[in-house]
């Protein structure tokens, strides 16, 4: 077996606010792994637009999200931070996969049903081969390890088998099988509104998620507001399995105190929403008012996160195009 050097890529995409699901499910997450391997991470720009973006938009949000990954503990020192647009592999790469993809894998994947929703004839061409694409990102860096929230498992399990089938098709072992890192209290933080939907950019209520640019008022009205049932809390994780407002307020409580759900059930057992809606909007605005803060003052420097991404990009050019290159090779392409 091929050795494979240990390597993180993820993504987030710039098509709207960073929510807190994108925080909690992914980004915070992604800090700790710094100390301990070589990490990429990529606004995916190239996603985001599978649905339509209105240009400006776009760019502002490219830097908004590259700063709300600086501002959570991403140093650029220590990562690599680009937009995946300007590393030109990645779109190359998705082609390759295109052609290596089947139908029919494409057709189980839940994400394109639920964004395409009844008009699937409407959807984009690019929202359904979008997975090839989040597999040519990680794979362009042959990355080993991806962090991501518990949205991503299905996309990540058809990155192995692109890679597996790459494989066998050319009988090379050339591509890593890629580990899914999906951990912590909150891989899949739920709406505010709905404790069976996910929180998501694309709610049009924005009362179901906090965004990373909220103010401090805000983010206490919107747990203030969150929806929750009459009981009282329980006292173990277990008694949360029917309540998921319930369950997804304790979880997020969990993760932005770093402890496991089970300690936040025993303070809490017993008592009501309150006083635990009280405290986790104290929590909130103490884990993230600093984070907001920190974004703003980093899009104030827009020439300052512009050096960031170029930067980054030429650094992950540099780590893809002889992957890119050992790709023409295996494939046949002729260098003439
Ligand atoms: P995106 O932009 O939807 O979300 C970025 C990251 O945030 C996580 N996430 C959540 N985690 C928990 N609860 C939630 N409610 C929640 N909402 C979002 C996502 O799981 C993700 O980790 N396809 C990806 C972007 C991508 C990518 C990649 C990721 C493109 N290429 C390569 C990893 C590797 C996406 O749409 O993420």
């Amino acid at each position: 077996m091929t050795a494979f050097k240990q390597r993180i890529f993820s993504g987030v995409q710039p098509s709207g606010n960073l929510t807190l699901g994108n925080y909690l499910g992914a980004i915070k997450n992604w800090v700790g792994l710094q100390e301990t391997f070589e990490t990429i991470f990529c606004v995916v720009d190239l996603h985001a637009i599978t649905t339509w973006q209105d240009p400006e938009t776009l760019r502002n949000a490219t830097r908004e999200v590259a700063a709300g990954m600086i501002a959570s503990g991403i140093d650029p020192k220590k990562s690599i931070i680009f937009n995946q647009s300007q590393v030109s592999a990645h779109a190359e790469l998705a082609w390759i996969f295109n052609c290596v993809a089947r139908m029919g894998w494409l057709n189980r994947m839940t994400q394109f049903k639920e964004k395409a929703g009844k008009n699937r004839e409407r959807a984009s061409v690019g929202l359904y081969v979008y997975p090839d694409l989040m597999a040519a990102d990680i794979l362009a860096y042959k990355a080993t390890h991806v962090p991501v929230g518990a949205d991503q498992k299905q996309h990540l399990e058809l990155t192995r088998d692109i890679a597996q089938k790459f494989n066998s098709d050319y009988g090379v072992e050339f591509f890593p099988e890629v580990e899914p890192l999906i951990f912590g209290e909150a891989t899949r933080v739920m709406s505010l509104r709905d404790g069976n939907a996910k929180m998501s950019k694309s709610d049009p209520s924005e009362n179901s998620r906090i965004n990373l640019t909220d103010t401090r008022d805000l983010i206490e009205k919107k747990v203030r507001k969150a929806r929750t049932d009459s009981e009282a809390l329980p006292g173990s994780v277990e008694d949360l399995n029917d309540r998921p407002e319930a369950k997804n307020l304790m979880n997020i409580f969990a993760a932005l105190s770093d402890k496991k759900v089970d300690e936040i059930c025993a303070s809490y057992e017993g008592k009501g929403f309150a006083e635990f809606k009280s405290d986790l909007a104290d929590l909130s605005v103490e884990i993230l008012g600093p984070i907001t803060e920190e974004m703003t003052r980093l899009m104030s420097e827009k020439s300052y996160l512009d050096d960031i991404l170029r930067e980054g990009s030429h650094k992950a050019d540099e780590l893809a195009t002889p992957i890119l290159t050992a790709v023409h090779e295996i494939v046949g392409f002729l260098r003439p």
